[in-house]
């Protein structure tokens, strides 16, 4: 990791594999030149940065005809000066103009990489990062913008964020405040991004770019499973292993927008920050704005050599170490279990039988609190429900770790029921227009997060409860999209901060419950996988992927969530046939060989199965944590994508190459199929594997080239064996020593 400033104003940012270059242009403002796979530091790149006078262009500097802004890549564009493009900012003033123009004034070059103050942010000690920040000054106004760019050692990740200050004697409103702005010279690319709905997040969605504009968005206070902030460009070639493409994520839960435009010039202009509409943020003299933090990577090896940097940055930078790279634990929740049906006595069932399977955590989903039996009532009433739990729930939580199980709870922290104490006490804690009724949505509100006294209230209800029940894990739910903005306590001018405000009291309310309880794990999860996002894993290193748990529909689910997130953050519960969500029947086995690619967990009534099913299960177990670190930390490449076939397939392989796992699933039977090979990757070229089940010696470069031939029905060199629809293999590789061979280093 390097960064250059030379002489000629040029910045030049080098990180393993990557350069990212920008200058200083003749009139002053910050222009783009070169973002890609990495080249030699120079003092300047004329032949980058030719811009040819055009006809009809508007020029700013009026000694300058040449000066036209809309020929140029900028690194963060204004709005109204001769640049046509969206802008990465825009600011009106008391006077009514909506005109600025940023110019540089100076950089800093700092070590390491400080954490955002009330923000999710990623973090690096003064060894291993440099940020570079750039001032730049609009001086007619009285507006400073910092610039700022982190580069970390041994990553290819960028991470970028902008910060405003107000340093004249008026108030200035914020219009848009972007995090990152990146113009790529040309367009042909791809666009990939990954929408979807409740119960089909995260599908890949592959467009190629056309001039004009293209978006993903949410205005839903939430990242939203519609349109996940991951998003990708890929030149047209770019396959799973070969090939450029760019990546771009925002660290950041709520509202959001991710923008590709091309212009007339065919070049792309991306966005990444938040939403603009609905968005404005007064900064009164003195008064500062920081924006979420966004990050881009880039890499010339295809996606997924793209989704392991980002897994191992994500490890290394992101997620809190206390979990970060620890092994998660097997967990048995409730809801698909006996959804609001619990008792004391199911409960202490539940966990005995867990607790024999080998499962390490009970988690008590929605329904153990004020009177819930069912979704109408007590949202915001964080006390057992004694009529399911007489003896309370710390009775339970003790009894549960007595058994050398964790225990852990659902909350819904943000929400309220209108029959709920928390409701009759503070009726005015919801969030609504005056005079207007607000929409329901699961027949619950959504607390005002904006004002300090909400928050205050719901962390002292949980508070009490982790205290009692030593609680080991929290699965922080949201189970609805947030309408009619508005907050009571916010002046008229202000009302269009109020998203941005309600999220920043949801990262305050997290904060706050790690700071106090540190050792518990977080869940994060939104009617499934609707808050899957960076903002969210910085808090909860794991989410609930999707609450469609069909083996089935999950192989899509995972295989698109897997280009932007890493194993780790994904969580996946074996769950019972006919699926809840489908009807479909499938077998143990398929729905065990899904949930082994995530962070595992169980979703049924273990305490009814038969006792081959019962056995089988409990192999499995065992069976993944054997390999769990593999699973949860292995490098995960993708093989064959659910999204154009019937086969599918993924794999992952142990850092040091000695151990990898293979799925292959076929969803439909087929008669007298073409016959296939198995070509691995990720292995050892030189080393010698054996694949569980089959008596020969493989070299790595022969299993990545040559492959092996599969049997057209799975006989030997598969760990489990089903027949029909809906087929699955495990097959396992380990390196192969000869009995009596001693290395020894020379
Ligand atoms: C939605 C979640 O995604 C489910 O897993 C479950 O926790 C329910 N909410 C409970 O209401």
């Amino acid at each position: 990791m390097r960064v250059a400033v030379s002489d000629s104003q040029y910045f030049h940012l080098q990180t393993m594999t990557t350069s990212y270059i920008f200058r200083v242009i003749e009139n002053g403002s910050l222009g783009h030149v070169y973002y890609g796979k990495k080249i030699p530091i120079k003092d300047k790149y004329p032949h980058l940065t030719l811009v040819e006078e055009r006809g009809f262009e508007p020029y700013n500097d009026v000694n300058n005809t040449a000066s036209q802004p809309s020929l140029m890549l900028y690194e963060y564009s204004s709005y109204g000066r001769g640049d046509f493009r969206h802008p990465a900012y825009q600011v009106s003033l008391e006077n009514g103009s909506r005109i600025s123009e940023l110019v540089y004034d100076s950089h800093q070059l700092l070590p390491g990489k400080k954490k955002l103050d009330g923000l999710p942010s990623t973090f690096a000690n003064d060894e291993d990062a440099i940020t570079l920040v750039i001032k730049l000054i609009d001086p007619l106004i009285g507006l400073v913008v910092h610039l700022s760019y982190t580069i970390f050692e041994n990553q290819d990740v960028i991470v970028r964020s902008t910060h405003f200050t107000n340093e004249s004697s008026k108030d200035l409103k914020l219009l848009r405040a972007m995090s990152l702005q990146l113009d790529l010279p040309n367009s042909e690319y791809d666009f990939i991004h990954f929408s979807g709905a409740w119960l089909r997040e995260r599908y890949w969605n592959k467009t190629p770019l056309r001039s004009g504009i293209q978006s993903v968005d949410s205005l839903r206070i939430s990242s939203s499973p519609q349109q996940n902030p991951f998003i990708m460009l890929a030149n047209k070639e770019t396959t799973e292993d070969y090939g450029k493409v760019y990546g771009f994520n925002f660290i950041y839960s709520g509202n959001h927008l991710e923008q590709i435009e091309v212009d007339h010039f065919g070049v792309s202009r991306i966005l990444v920050g938040i939403n603009p509409l609905d968005f404005s943020w007064t900064l009164s003299p003195g008064d500062s704005f920081q924006t979420p933090e966004a990050l881009h990577c880039f890499s010339s090896e295809g996606f997924n050599k793209m989704s392991q940097l980002l897994a191992n940055f994500y490890h290394e930078h992101l997620v809190s170490p206390i979990f970060s790279k620890k092994e998660r634990p097997i967990l048995i929740n409730s809801w698909e279990t006996t959804y609001f049906d619990i008792s004391t006595t199911k409960i202490k069932t539940l966990a005995d039988t867990a607790k024999d399977l080998g499962i390490e955590l009970l988690v008590i989903d929605d329904g153990w609190y004020g009177h819930r039996d069912n979704d109408h009532t007590s949202l915001g009433d964080w006390t057992e429900d004694k009529t399911k739990f007489p003896e309370g729930i710390a009775h339970i939580a003790s009894y549960v770790h007595s058994i050398g199980l964790k225990f852990g709870l659902w909350f819904e922290p943000e929400m309220v029921s209108q029959e709920s104490d928390l409701y009759r006490s503070y009726p005015d804690w919801r969030i609504e227009v005056p005079n207007r009724q607000p929409c329901l949505g699961r027949q619950q509100f959504v607390l005002d997060f904006s004002r300090k006294e909400v928050v205050d209230n719901i962390f002292s209800q949980m508070e009490k409860i982790i205290t009692e029940t030593k609680l080991d894990y929290i699965k922080w739910d949201m189970n609805r999209h947030i309408t009619d903005l508005y907050s009571l306590t916010l002046s008229n001018n202000k009302q269009q901060e109020f998203a941005h405000r309600y999220i920043l009291g949801v990262y305050n309310l997290y904060e706050r419950l790690i700071h106090a309880f540190p050792s518990i794990l977080f869940e994060s999860c939104a009617s499934g996988g609707g808050r899957f996002d960076l903002g969210m894993m910085y808090y909860a290193p794991q989410a609930w992927t999707s609450d469609n748990t069909d083996p089935i529909e999950r192989l899509k689910i995972q295989y698109g969530t897997s280009y932007g997130y890493p194993l780790s953050m994904m969580t996946g519960h074996v769950s019972a046939s006919p699926s809840h969500q489908t009807g479909r029947k499938t077998s143990l086995t398929f729905r065990e060989q899904v949930s082994y690619f995530s962070v595992l967990g169980y979703e049924l009534d273990i305490t009814r199965l038969d006792s081959t099913a019962y056995r089988q299960l409990k192999e499995g177990i065992d069976f993944y944590k054997s390999y769990r670190n593999l699973f949860q930390y292995g490098t995960f490449y993708r093989l064959l994508s659910p999204f154009n076939q019937n086969v599918v397939s993924w794999q992952v392989v142990s850092p040091d190459k000695t151990k990898s796992v293979v799925a292959r699933y076929q969803i439909l039977s087929e008669a007298n199929p073409i016959p296939a090979t198995l070509i691995f990757k990720g292995l050892d070229n030189n080393k010698s594997y054996k694949i569980e089940g089959l008596d020969e010696i493989f070299t790595g470069d022969e299993l990545m080239n040559a492959g092996i031939c599969l049997p057209l029905s799975p006989k030997a060199g598969e760990r489990v064996i089903n027949v029909s629809d809906f087929k699955s293999w495990l097959i396992v590789v380990k390196e192969y020593q000869p009995v009596g061979l001693v290395t020894k280093n020379c």
